[in-house]
């Protein structure tokens, strides 16, 4: 099996008025490519924010712990995420829906409320894939239409406010696959 992903000694703390609360207290795991894992605990345990790490899509008051280590083994050589979070590299797009999509546990968080779905499925594919135009908006409403919502060429042009729950949900899904990302990351909070 090819490694995919080490997370190594993960220890996270947000800083809050009430002072520094530990959310991920030294945290290793590892993923093959192809693998599945399941992360599970109670609410509150951490769960999210172990996803978020891992794009680094924590929010400013976050403080990782110095022996954190998050490494995505990548076809072009190993990317060392935190490094990208100290600035030392600048491309977040590599793992920002490149290598990585997640399906968020707050569908809103996925999509830009003044874009249209269509528009933000169909930049993501032309920052991430040398598709045109043409090619990622028919790639989009077909991925609409696979994760099972209908008249997928009028949902395109909506905007995430227009949908339902459920279907923005789907959409979130469509998205988040339509890169072919290495590692789906797909947060749930029950
Ligand atoms: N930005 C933040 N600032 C301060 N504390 C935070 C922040 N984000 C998360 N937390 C805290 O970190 C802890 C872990 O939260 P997280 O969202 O990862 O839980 P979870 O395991 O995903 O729970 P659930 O199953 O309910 O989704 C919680 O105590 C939460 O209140
Ligand atoms: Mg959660």
């Amino acid at each position: 099996m090819t490694r995919l992903l080490d997370v190594e000694n993960l220890t996270l703390q947000f800083k809050t008025d009430e002072g520094l609360i530990t959310a991920i207290d030294d945290v290793s795991f590892s993923l093959d490519a192809g693998e599945v894992m399941g992360l599970v605990g109670e609410s509150g345990s951490g769960k999210s924010v172990t996803a978020k790490s891992i794009m680094l899509l924590n929010p400013s008051n976050a403080v990782y712990g110095p022996d954190s280590k998050i490494t995505l083994h990548l076809d072009d050589g190993p990317i060392d995420v935190m490094a990208l979070a100290k600035g030392k590299t600048k491309d977040m797009r590599v793992i920002r829906g490149g290598a990585i999509s997640m399906i968020f546990q707050e569908p809103m968080a996925s999509f830009a409320p003044a874009i249209s779905i269509g528009n933000q499925m169909v930049e993501q594919l032309q920052i991430h894939t040398d598709m045109n135009a043409k090619q990622a908006t028919e790639l989009s409403i077909e991925m609409l239409d696979r994760v099972g919502i209908s008249d997928p060429s009028s949902r395109f042009k909506q905007y995430a406010f227009e949908l339902s729950g459920g279907m923005r949900q789907r959409a979130m899904i469509a998205m988040a696959l339509s890169t072919k990302p290495k590692l789906l990351i797909a947060d749930a909070g029950y």
